[in-house]
């Protein structure tokens, strides 16, 4: 096969250099298009656009495969607790024990947050959406930790690095005790990364804290699952404002506001929030199936279809399983697992979901774990970003090393062609 790909335009004919990937993905490389054709692509979406080679996350939407730096997520998810995954993600490699013990001895050492952060958070109302109070949070640790931007040598990335992955379980903790109105708290350095993270955010303070190893399991795969799944939305936005060579936690508060949204990370809120409102109305399934396929309503089914996968989401696979397993382990009978478990056989049979390709995501059964945990449904993109944060540094890390230029998409200009200024008086 060629490995140049051909353009014939305006009688002219160009050829630019097509790429391979590891996994044999093609593409066609045309930074040299405009200079040479005097054209730009116009790609809405960016659905067929690489933004950049990476190494990080590979996934086949067609396939249904998703790997971390070449593991498969079935495997890690079995095998690896979080820490591993984002030192995997972060890194390259799985670590050794010791490479293990000293992240982690690392993230400890800088697992304290500024009091004077606590006089931010004081200022938002208790209705404030977590997401929004994450993001600000995030960016406010910038002006507490200057040393941040300094991206200039991996010591200092690795320290940023550290301090970012101490930091934010901190603020998810603090995010979700001001929301219940309980007192902000730090962990316990000698649990675990996500023991210490579920006792944060859990602890009473008139109790003794309590380990949950059900709840604990949980929070780890889930935090696995998310943990990167490279260029989507949030993901690009950290990249792109790290071009900018901002700083990585200014970086990872833009991603967090990306992930908010309903279309990405937000779904998981919308899926329990429209699983409540099915059951609320008498669990009729079928009506909001019909809801779903009618082009005049703006309703969708949220937890269903992907930008990029055509076949089942691997990760909602898993996720369904864990559901099953949290509330059998934990005694709970959710009449929203059966809603959901309805509304994914109608649709998987429905000629409207099989002929798109529509295929339950990553966040349709979560929310259903996260509920069984006694998470509120506003925190639950939260625990999604929570999870995100390895991929986000992970990615931000290889752009910075890649040495990526700043991100500066065209255009193709449809506005008003040159006109005279009209002065006020004579308009
Ligand atoms: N319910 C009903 N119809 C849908 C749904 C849905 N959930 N998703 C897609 N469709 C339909 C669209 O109406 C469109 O139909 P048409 O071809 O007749 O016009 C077709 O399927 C293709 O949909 P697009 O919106 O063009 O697909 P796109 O790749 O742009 O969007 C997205 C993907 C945003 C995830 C979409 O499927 C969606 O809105 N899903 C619900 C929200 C959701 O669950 N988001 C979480 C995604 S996972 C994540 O970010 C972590």
């Amino acid at each position: 096969m060629s490995d140049k790909a051909i353009l014939e335009y305006g009688g002219k004919r160009y050829e630019f250099p097509v790429i391979k990937g590891t996994e044999d993905e093609l593409a066609i490389d045309i930074k040299a298009l405009r200079a040479e054709t005097g054209m730009v692509t116009i790609d809405p979406g960016y659905k067929n656009t690489g933004s950049c080679e990476s190494a990080v996350t590979f996934l086949d939407g067609e396939k249904g495969i998703l790997r971390y730096r070449g593991y498969s997520i079935e495997e890690l998810a079995e095998k690896a607790d979080f820490l591993e995954v984002a030192y995997l993600l972060i890194f390259g490699e799985l670590p050794n024990k010791a490479q293990l013990a000293k992240f982690h001895n690392d993230i400890k050492e800088e697992s304290q947050v500024d009091e004077e952060m606590k006089k931010i958070l004081d200022g938002f109302p208790k209705s404030a959406h977590p997401m929004g109070v994450l993001s600000s949070l995030t960016s406010a640790l910038v002006a507490f930790n200057p040393t941040s931007v300094d991206v200039s040598s991996e010591t200092a990335m690795y320290n940023s690095i550290v301090r970012i992955l101490a930091k934010f379980p901190v603020l998810v903790a603090w995010t979700l005790r001001k929301k219940k109105g309980l007192p902000l708290d730090y962990g316990d350095d000698s649990l675990g990364y996500v023991e210490n993270i579920h006792k944060m955010m859990f602890k009473r303070p008139n109790q003794d804290y309590k380990k949950d190893p059900i709840a604990i399991d949980a929070l780890d795969k889930l935090l696995i699952l998310h943990a990167d799944h490279e260029q989507n939305c949030s993901t690009s936005t950290v990249r792109i404002v790290g071009s900018s060579h901002a700083g990585l936690f200014a970086s990872l508060s833009a991603g967090i506001s990306a992930l908010w949204g309903p279309l990405h990370g937000g779904a998981n809120q919308a899926v329990l929030e429209m699983l409540e409102a099915i059951e609320a109305d008498g669990g009729d399934t079928k009506k909001y199936m019909a809801k779903a396929k009618d082009k005049d309503d703006p309703f969708r089914l949220m937890g269903f279809g992907h930008r990029v996968y055509k076949n089942f989401d691997p990760r909602a696979k898993i996720i369904k399983k864990a559901a099953d397993d949290v509330l059998g382990n934990l005694g709970i009978q959710d009449p929203i697992l059966d809603i959901a478990k309805g509304l994914e056989k109608e649709a998987l049979e429905d000629p409207y979901f099989v002929d798109r390709k529509l295929y339950p995501n990553v966040d349709f059964y979560s929310g259903i774990i996260y509920r069984a945990l006694g998470i509120p449904t506003e925190m639950f993109t939260v625990m999604f970003a929570l999870g995100r944060l390895p991929g986000w540094i992970a990615q931000w890390r290889e752009m910075r090393l890649r040495k990526e230029p700043i991100g500066r998409p065209r255009q193709v200009y449809i506005g008003e062609n040159l006109r005279s200024f009209v002065p006020l008086e004579k308009r």
